[in-house]
């Protein structure tokens, strides 16, 4: 029978405890700059193992503040085409230009080789994205040409709250990391994001640009900022989202197990080899469509057929997308690898309140499209 499959949803437990803190921040009278948002912050640090984090109102935010502070504009930023179109558009508020680069074989990771052909006298910084909240082995190697060219690598974090390497949690490796706290994402405030650095400076400079340039207060001016921090509302729900966040990520786990058991036993799909001392977040799940259909067929009206969307991270490309072919001059063929892998990468749904049952729904949802969409070719 047909359901509707939510492929992302927000999960807020306790709400008990949400609800007196929500309530607190009323009679308080008290919506920004409180100790909620301060608790939220010093919590999210501890989470990250960094020295400090600053919130904001959103990722995107986030990496231009971070771009703002290296000083970027008039130079490069080197960032992977598979990304979020907010990745590159953060460089190019910061007034910088975006370099798109493919991605490694057999990844959905920015390519190391890639990193040393783009590198260039104007190239100001590297953003790595640890696309569906995996951080593969590159990101050691992408740091380490990062260091030897004297260039600040940050972290897109935004799928990868909760996932590691080598026991370093996302947004340790970079000069910076900075997450999402975007209704589909691991943790929500419904929109927000979050800056965790070892920097002070960095700290300082952020906490100034998100209430419009503030030095010592609103009449003592010292940067160009703007209206962007997180309120105390939000912040109270980021706590609850933070205190539930193992809870999130064994539930994310589990379900992706269940996927992996599925998925390698059709023959039509194949999941990428996953490094053993990564702790994988599971934003999405992504796989790779490997018996020959037509994957864009595979998409086209799955949500009607089936009820729930099949999306990917990212097809298309940010290379692709319109504006940056008018704009920047991008077009297909610049990026063979990322057009060959994910215009054939599908995800499954994933979310934290997601059963076991909706889980095998979803996926046998794919596998009788692939079986029907491999009878209508073998016929044709
Ligand atoms: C990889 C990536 N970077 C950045 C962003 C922007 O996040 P936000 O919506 O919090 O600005 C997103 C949001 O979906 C994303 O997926």
């Amino acid at each position: 029978m047909r359901r509707e499959l939510q492929v992302a949803r927000p999960l807020f437990p306790e709400p008990e405890v949400l609800l007196q803190r929500l309530k607190s921040v009323l009679a308080s009278g008290r919506l920004m700059n409180g100790k909620f948002t301060e608790e939220f912050e010093e919590q999210f640090a501890d989470f990250s193992r960094r020295a400090y984090a600053v919130s904001v109102n959103s990722c995107t935010t986030a990496l231009e503040i971070v771009l703002k502070y290296i000083g970027v504009a008039d130079g490069e930023v080197i960032i992977p085409t598979n990304t979020f179109i907010a990745t590159p558009n953060a460089a190019l508020f910061a007034g910088a230009t975006p370099v798109l680069a493919d991605i490694k074989p057999g990844t959905y990771f920015l390519d190391p080789g890639e990193v040393r052909r783009l590198i260039s006298p104007k190239t100001r910084a590297v953003i790595v994205v640890h696309i569906a909240g995996y951080i593969p082995p590159e990101v050691e190697e992408i740091k380490a040409i990062c260091e030897t060219h004297a260039i600040p690598l940050i972290e897109d974090c935004a799928h990868a709250t909760g996932a590691s390497h080598r026991g370093k949690m996302a947004g340790a490796f970079g000069m910076a990391g900075c997450f999402s706290f975007y209704p589909t994402k691991i943790i929500t405030t419904g929109t927000g994001g979050m800056i965790v650095t070892n920097d002070g400076d960095l700290r300082d400079y952020a906490r100034s640009l998100r209430i419009h340039g503030a030095g010592k207060g609103l009449t003592d001016i010292t940067n160009i900022g703007n209206d962007w921090f997180l309120d105390e509302i939000r912040s109270c729900m980021g706590l609850n989202q933070l205190e539930n966040m193992e809870y999130f990520l064994l539930k994310r786990r589990e379900i992706a197990a269940y996927y992996d058991g599925w998925v390698n036993s059709t023959g039509l799909m194949e999941k990428y080899l996953l490094h053993a001392d990564s702790r994988h977040a599971y934003y999405k799940y992504p796989v790779q469509i490997t018996t020959n259909i037509d994957v864009g067929n595979l998409k086209r009206n799955f949500f009607e057929k089936k009820g729930y969307e099949l999306e990917s991270v990212y097809w298309p490309t940010c290379h692709l997308q319109p504006v940056y072919q008018k704009n920047y001059g991008y077009h297909l063929g610049l990026f063979p690898v990322a057009e060959a892998t994910l215009s054939r990468q599908v995800t499954l749904p994933l979310h934290a309140a997601l059963t076991k049952d909706d889980a095998e729904y979803a996926f046998e949802c794919l596998l009788t499209e692939l079986e029907d969409l491999e009878e209508q070719r073998d016929k044709a």
